[in-house]
């Protein structure tokens, strides 16, 4: 074989084994991303953080995932393979529907024309209060800008989650979906416009328990009901938020110092708060007191409340396997933690 004639077999060869590489190395990509969001806990301010006052909310590493395939029959199908409490998804899948539907709506997938085909999994339990709802529209919302190419930002992906989030209640503060897109512990602000946060260390991490009621509890009426205290009884409601913000302004410097004794004080009152704000529940109220009777250094109901989780401050090993168990006695679920 003449020598330029060998050296364009060479070239061949080779560009043809860039393509392949190329091929794997795509495959590889798209298989290796996940797409997901974190579940959440409120550590402080359920409810009032709806009025533009600070929270402060804790990602868990357990997360929701979501595969998105375009498919040629137009209409979504949902494959939701994730764990959950019994009767959670079949209570909301009314809501989870429309939910996905504002997230593809929102990415300019016109699911009349497309088809795609959503499959939900992931080690987060759906359960009332862990921000289920959130974690999985930023999951859809993640997987489904990958499938058609969108390269999102978080900014817009959490935009896309927060559009969903408004099919599980019509106002969602922002921050269940804030968190299950960038993890962490966050202080969360609502405003007019966009949403202020802020990701918070600590100086160290300390054990935490959460426990479900097992009761599926529905944001919209729990929102709404407060709303309607709200409007009938300003000067109620004046007293009860300037006290949340002395607590949670206090809440934020120990989250800071590692004052964990102050920080469990802390979280007792803000259970208070949300008993006087009457989402709390006898099913709640039984768990918190059970968890600080075995010891933990402070309890609190989290999340949307009349129903779904509590969670508890316990120091040490020792200390989260005590609690834990006192919990396990009591509650259909219970999960140990550390905030971080
Ligand atoms: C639900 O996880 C938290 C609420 O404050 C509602 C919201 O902030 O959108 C009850």
């Amino acid at each position: 074989m003449p020598d330029n004639a060998l050296q364009q077999r060479v070239i061949e060869n080779l560009l043809a084994q860039i393509d392949e590489l190329k091929a794997e190395n795509d495959k590889l990509r798209q298989g290796d991303v996940v797409h997901k969001g974190y579940g959440k806990l409120i550590l402080f301010g359920e409810h009032f953080v709806v009025y533009k006052v600070p929270a402060l909310v804790a990602a868990v590493a357990a997360y929701t995932d979501c595969t998105a395939e375009l498919t040629s029959t137009p209409g979504v199908e949902m494959i939701d393979n994730r764990p959950a409490v019994p009767g959670y998804k079949v209570k909301k899948k009314a809501e989870q529907d429309e939910a996905t539907e504002l997230v593809l709506k929102h990415l300019g997938l016109d699911t009349s024309k497309q088809g795609v085909r959503l499959t939900l999994g992931g080690d987060l339990c759906a359960v009332s209060g862990i921000g289920a709802s959130a974690s999985s529209c930023i999951a859809i919302g993640r997987a489904v800008g990958a499938a058609m190419g969108l390269g999102l930002t978080e900014e817009q992906v959490n935009a896309a989650g927060y559009e969903g989030e408004k099919g599980y209640h019509g106002t969602p503060s922002g921050i269940d979906n804030t968190s299950a897109c960038y993890g962490g512990i966050l202080k969360f602000q609502r405003t007019a416009g966009d949403p202020i946060f802020e990701m918070q260390n600590l100086p160290e991490t300390v054990g935490l328990v959460y426990a479900s009621t097992g009761i599926t509890a529905s944001t919209t009426t729990v929102v709404g009901d407060v709303r309607a205290k709200k409007e009938a009884d300003p000067k109620w409601w004046d007293d009860l938020m300037k006290r949340y913000v002395a607590v949670v302004t206090e809440g934020e410097q120990v989250l800071q110092s590692g004052d964990w004794k102050r920080l469990g004080e802390l979280i007792n009152e803000n259970h208070t708060l949300c008993q006087e704000l009457t989402v709390s529940c006898p099913e709640l109220d039984e768990l918190v007191d059970t968890a600080r009777a075995a010891g933990a250094w402070g309890a609190k109901m989290s999340g949307t409340g009349r129903g779904g989780l509590m969670l508890a401050i316990t120091p040490g090993e020792e200390l989260t396997n005590k609690v834990a168990a006192a919990l396990e006695a009591k509650a259909p679920q219970v999960w140990r933690t550390t905030l971080q």
